[in-house]
């Protein structure tokens, strides 16, 4: 851990983690259709929120990433590819693919933003100027394995939400979802996101690392059972071996 202000940004991840668990755990977040309602001030039309919040998350990530002393080394610049591999795609190219006209509140996306900075900051920050990351990490297993991890986690987190956005491919609303990781879960969309951001913590072995996977957690598992929950209460047919976000286990 880096002496001065960088290690309190850190923590204070650690603690937003723990803070937004709890808080999710009482309230839903209302930023999709699904979960949205009146009472949250003035929204947008989803997809442009989408853009506004998770811009920063590629922008910011790669504006503060160039100020680190070892941005040209080559272990950060493969830590930043795979970075931005997730981000610009949930930036730029999920909003143009919804196939979704749900609104979003701005405070959603303003907390959003605020979420994104710290955690670029947090992340971009470690990567290129206080970790340690020589070429011989690459022969490191902690870097292959997290790698993997990491990939097995986006191939699941896109391809889930393909199949969600073909279920409106003939218009109309809520269907339940078959396939690929909805066989297990009722939100593998999450399940893939979590996924994504342990491998990338192993990859990096950080508290940076481990910070952001907490954090995704502590807002996504509370959000799948709140998904679960949907289903089940919405389509009486929904199968009743799928669980919310873990395999045969949550
Ligand atoms: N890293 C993080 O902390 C974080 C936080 C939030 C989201 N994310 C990621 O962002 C992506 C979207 O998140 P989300 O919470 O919006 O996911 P979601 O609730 O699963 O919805 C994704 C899209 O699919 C539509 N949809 C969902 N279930 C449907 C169904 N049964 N039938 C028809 N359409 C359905 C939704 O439409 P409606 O909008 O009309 O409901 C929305 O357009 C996910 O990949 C998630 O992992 C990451």
């Amino acid at each position: 851990m880096p002496p001065g202000p960088y290690r309190w940004f850190v923590v204070a991840e650690l603690v937003l983690a723990a803070v937004t668990f709890v808080a999710l755990l009482f309230v839903v977040a209302p930023y999709g259709g699904r979960h949205g309602r009146p009472g949250w001030g003035p929204t947008v039309p989803a997809r442009v929120g989408w853009v506004v919040m998770e811009a920063p998350a590629s922008l910011a990530f790669l504006g503060f990433y160039l100020l680190g002393a070892h941005r040209a080394d080559l272990v950060p610049l493969l830590f930043l590819l795979l970075g931005q591999a997730h981000y610009v795609q949930r930036a730029f190219v999920y909003p143009l693919l919804m196939r979704s006209g749900s609104r979003m509140p701005v405070l959603v996306m303003l907390l959003a933003i605020l979420f994104n900075l710290l955690n670029a900051w947090v992340n971009a920050r470690w990567i290129s100027e206080y970790g340690d990351y020589p070429v011989s990490w690459l022969a490191d297993p902690r870097f292959w394995i997290g790698v993997v991890v990491f990939a097995a986690g986006y191939a699941l987190n896109i391809g889930s939400d393909r199949i969600l956005r073909r279920l409106r491919r003939t218009g109309g609303g809520y269907r339940i979802p078959h396939g690929g990781g909805f066989r297990f879960v009722s939100s593998p969309n999450y399940l893939g996101e979590i996924v994504e951001w342990t491998g990338w913590a192993i990859a990096t072995w950080s508290l940076a690392g481990l910070a952001f996977a907490l954090y995704t957690v502590a807002n996504l598992a509370p959000r799948a059972m709140a998904n679960h929950r949907w289903y089940r209460e919405t389509f009486p047919d929904y199968p009743a071996s799928r669980r919310a976000l873990l395999p045969f286990v949550l």
